[in-house]
């Protein structure tokens, strides 16, 4: 059974059964002898910076034998005029077998891209629509750690409202049925979403009800204007994280501020999963793209 319509934008039409085998497929990966070659090239196109998804695509890329295509924005034919999608079209033309994306412009993977295109996409990160394969290694962290997903109670604090990442985490949890909590400052909580949330004003709360706790960055890069907010109250910190269950776990997409939403004695806290996010994040993408390419 195929994880895969044809491109990965979304979690759209994918069923929880098919996740939990992707899940079991990814967990099984070993990386321990070099994979065969193949005649694959993987366009890696990041209109948006990037650190643990552009490296680790790069390294599930190599993983599957296959050849990594990098784009520099900054030295490319965007400095002259080229349209976003021209230049998805001009990569697709060298013969490349998939193009994994990350931007931020105001067009949508699935309703203005895709439909021109020939060859799968992946979907590394979109404005602040959607994240799904960093959504797919959240969850597969959450499995491992903590034995199961579903009835699991999943507080996330902080700039929820622009967290691509937060909005992804919310549809793949509610499919796999865990419960799902918010807490942040009011202007940073979602607005008009349809998911069934705990609301927590005060952190403590939040954390006494939890059994995984995800602090997010504030996306100061996606806020139309300055807010000057008193963040303290919802930072994540040694203090804070006597309230919180002694067999939870702590998650962060990264990149991380510290000492804003989270404190540096935090990432050496036994319930600390963040650097387990990052290694789960080859594996999920080098699972995708052997299902994407075929292998
Ligand atoms: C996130 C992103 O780009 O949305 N980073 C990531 O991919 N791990 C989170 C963020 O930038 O805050």
């Amino acid at each position: 059974m195929s994880f895969l319509d044809r491109h990965f934008l979304d979690f759209q039409g994918i069923s929880a059964q098919k996740i939990s085998s992707f899940f079991l497929k990814a967990s099984k990966l070993d990386f321990s002898t070099p994979p065969p070659t193949n005649a694959h090239i993987v366009g890696h196109l990041f209109f948006e910076p990037s650190t643990r998804t552009q490296l680790s695509f790069n390294t599930a890329t190599l993983r599957c034998g296959a050849q990594p295509l990098l784009f520099m924005p900054e030295n490319s034919s965007l400095k002259k005029g080229e349209t976003f999608l021209d230049t998805l079209l001009t990569v697709q033309s060298m013969g490349v077998s998939c193009l994994v994306i990350r931007h931020g412009y105001r067009e949508s993977l699935r309703k203005d891209i895709v439909p021109y295109l020939k060859v799968p996409v992946i979907n590394a990160g979109e404005g602040i629509s959607g994240h799904p394969t960093q959504a797919l290694l959240d969850g597969m962290t959450i499995l491992q750690e903590r034995g199961k997903i579903e009835g699991e109670k999943i507080v996330f604090i902080g700039d929820i409202e622009h967290s691509r990442v937060a909005k992804s985490n919310f549809e793949l949890l509610s499919l796999m049925g865990a419960k799902l909590g918010i807490c942040g400052p009011r202007e940073w909580l979602p607005k008009n979403s349809n998911f069934d949330f705990h609301h927590f004003e005060n952190l403590s709360q939040g954390l006494k009800w939890a059994t995984v706790c995800m602090a997010l960055r504030i996306q100061k890069e996606r806020h139309d204007s300055d807010f000057n907010l008193d963040f303290n109250q919802f930072q994540l910190n040694k203090n804070v994280l006597k309230d919180f269950d002694p067999k939870g776990i702590i998650l962060h997409p990264g990149p991380f501020n510290r000492e804003v939403e989270i404190t540096s004695d935090v990432l050496n806290d036994p319930r600390c999963a963040i650097w387990k996010q990052v290694s789960n994040g080859v594996k999920v993408r080098t699972a995708l793209l052997q299902e994407v390419l075929g292998l």
